[in-house]
């Protein structure tokens, strides 16, 4: 049997597996009519920052606060995200574990040597200070007369500190009073929030788009 006899009576997938791989082919160096679009990249095309390439880029004025975030995972999922937007810093506090930690390092694959943080226990200090320095801070949060996520507009050349809190508590109602601001995702289905680490992709990725659109990095 030729290859376009087995070609033309595979039935399935699997069929067409076995006659494209099959030895008569290979011996044969026929080439495999496999379509090529959309491709699929090797991480080695992707252009990655190497770490030091990550720590001289410019970052996105945004600063992450994660106040009391118990899940090793969740923190992992953040350093994660953060890396992909060029976050400038994240802070950890209260009972947010700190890296080194393998089950941070599960999800978080090697961004926390990139990402800058710090470990401050008190959530409210942190608060304080990066407002004294003229950063607007926003709970992300479900709250009485929250902004919309769709709503936001990023003031040109303004810093935002972006705090997420606990798995169970949320963020606790004293740091909600002492933010600028509230930052709500809108949910239309049965679930009363989304997971913490889901909530921060959605936030950051949407905050960061509409930040540099309007700088025209993207
Ligand atoms: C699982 S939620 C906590 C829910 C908790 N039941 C509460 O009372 O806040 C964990 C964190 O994810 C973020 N989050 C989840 N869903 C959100 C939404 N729809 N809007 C804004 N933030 C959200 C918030 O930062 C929240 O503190």
């Amino acid at each position: 049997m030729s290859f376009f006899d087995n070609f033309l009576c595979c039935s399935s997938s699997e069929d067409l597996n076995k006659a494209v791989f099959s030895s008569e082919i290979i011996a044969a160096n026929i080439p495999i009519f496999a379509p090529m679009e959309n491709r699929k990249l090797k991480n080695s095309e992707l252009d990655r920052k190497s770490v030091s390439e990550f720590k001289e880029a410019k970052k996105t004025p945004i600063i992450v606060i994660l106040d009391n975030v118990r899940s090793l995972n969740n923190i992992g999922s953040i350093f994660r995200t953060a890396d992909a937007f060029l976050i400038q810093k994240i802070y950890l506090c209260g009972i947010t574990a700190t890296p080194p930690h393998k089950d941070i390092q599960k999800t978080a694959l090697g961004a926390t040597e990139t990402v800058a943080w710090e470990y401050v226990e008190n959530v409210l200090e942190v608060v304080e200070k990066l407002k004294a320095a003229g950063v607007k801070t926003f709970a992300v949060e479900q709250a009485e007369n929250a902004t919309m996520l769709h709503d936001f507009k990023p003031e040109n050349d303004q810093s935002y500190a972006l705090i997420f809190g606990n798995e169970v508590k949320g963020v606790q109602q004293k740091v909600v009073s002492a933010s600028d601001e509230v930052l709500e995702i809108p949910q239309l289905g049965s679930k009363h929030s989304l997971n913490i680490s889901v909530s921060a992709g959605v936030v950051l990725w949407d905050v960061f788009v509409k930040m540099s659109v309007s700088k025209s990095i993207l």
